[in-house]
């Protein structure tokens, strides 16, 4: 029997609330198989934490998270939080979160289970096996470069933001990429905008001379508007993706897109501090409180946390495992579901998972 392993649970706003409680029974049912002692423990986060607390990230949920093995985090963002001053913006909370947990390296996998395949957008052929990886930058470039700010400038209103990035921060992620490629398909796809940025020339500059430390990996460039088109045509050619912190951003959505769904993705956030899973979808206060929005992306990082912060891949690949048998049982949440096929809500689908990983036992 393991030690006792604290898990900070943050489920924040709108559906993050939902598809946390299907994601953390979905961990306890695993660690019960598996025979891991976790203790999970919530804190607010967001604009619910702003509604108690005036601050997205307050003191004490900070302190629970720096302590934890492992944080998890539902989702942030309200529609009421638009105009609030910028640092009571629930994703301020998020942010500052993932800087002082030193998160730097975020994963974003997506692989689709051929019982999906219908629910893309695209042809077959071009979805079917899709298996690729998102590294993205996630505590550099302009979401946190200083100067920023708002200003008069000559009587009109003006807005700056910065785009810096040191070779350092570039080289510690890229290095996180080719490892990760190493144990993948050796194949890397750095994506920058080098035709026009200083910042992406440094990027590629840099990734090319970490490239050396990894051989046997096989690195090509692309342009981050030429990476966006490529996606689209043909997104089962790709394995590893590195790219700086917005473009990742943006990326991320559009692997989702490609997928059919962004309920669909998991995220890790790895680096100096304590490990952040976080499904990559946001709040989506539209379906908030309805008991329809999908966990799997939710679950999916349960699973990302079980292996990065709980040293247990096999109890995250059961966790996977029960995730394909649901699809392939027929279950669909509503935004996956085609027409006449049954939905399922996020506790239903939540349960059959956990009954599922308790036949494991
Ligand atoms: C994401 C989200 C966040 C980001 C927001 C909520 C700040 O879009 O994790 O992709 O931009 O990083
Ligand atoms: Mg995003």
């Amino acid at each position: 029997m393991s030690s006792t392993r604290r898990v900070a649970v943050l489920p924040g706003d709108g559906v993050g609330p939902e598809v946390t409680r299907a994601a953390v029974l979905v961990l306890e049912a695993a660690a019960e198989v598996f025979d891991l002692r976790i203790r999970p423990e919530e804190h607010p986060v967001g604009w619910a934490a702003v509604q108690a607390d005036e601050d997205p990230l307050p003191a004490s949920t900070l302190a629970a998270c720096t302590d934890a093995d492992a944080v998890f985090l539902g989702a942030v963002g309200h529609p009421d939080a638009v105009g609030v001053s910028p640092e009571k913006r629930p994703e301020a909370g998020l942010l500052r979160l993932r800087t002082e947990l030193r998160c730097y390296t975020n994963l974003r996998p997506l692989r689709l289970p051929d019982t999906l395949i219908g629910v893309s957008p695209l042809r077959e052929e071009r979805i079917r096996g899709v298996d690729l990886v998102i590294v993205r930058e996630l505590a550099g470039g302009l979401y946190y470069g200083t100067p920023r700010g708002v200003e008069t400038r000559e009587g009109e209103r003006s807005a700056h933001n910065t785009l810096r990035y040191g070779a350092s921060e570039i080289r510690r992620v890229a290095r996180a990429a080719f490892r990760l490629a190493e144990g993948r398909g050796r194949r890397l796809l750095s994506v920058d905008k080098s035709n026009v940025l200083e910042t992406s020339r440094l990027w590629r500059e840099v990734v090319e001379e970490v490239a050396l430390e990894h051989p046997t990996v096989a690195l090509e460039h692309m342009l981050i508007d030429r990476a966006a088109l490529e996606l689209v045509l043909r997104p089962n050619t790709f394995d590893v993706i590195l790219t700086e912190n917005l473009f990742g951003d943006i990326l991320s959505d559009e692997v989702a897109g490609v997928a059919g769904s962004l309920g669909l993705l998991p995220s890790a956030s790895l680096g100096d501090g304590t490990p952040l899973f976080e499904p990559v979808h946001g709040s989506a206060p539209a379906l908030a409180g309805e008991g329809t929005a999908n966990p799997v992306g939710a679950i999916l990082s349960m699973a990302m946390l079980l292996e990065h912060a709980l040293d247990a891949p096999e109890a995250a690949r059961a966790v996977g495992r029960a995730v394909e048998e649901c699809f392939a049982s027929g279950l669909r949440t509503a935004d996956l579901a085609g027409p006449g096929e049954k939905v399922v809500g996020t506790d239903a689908f939540a349960k059959a998972a956990v009954q599922i990983i308790a036949t494991e036992g």
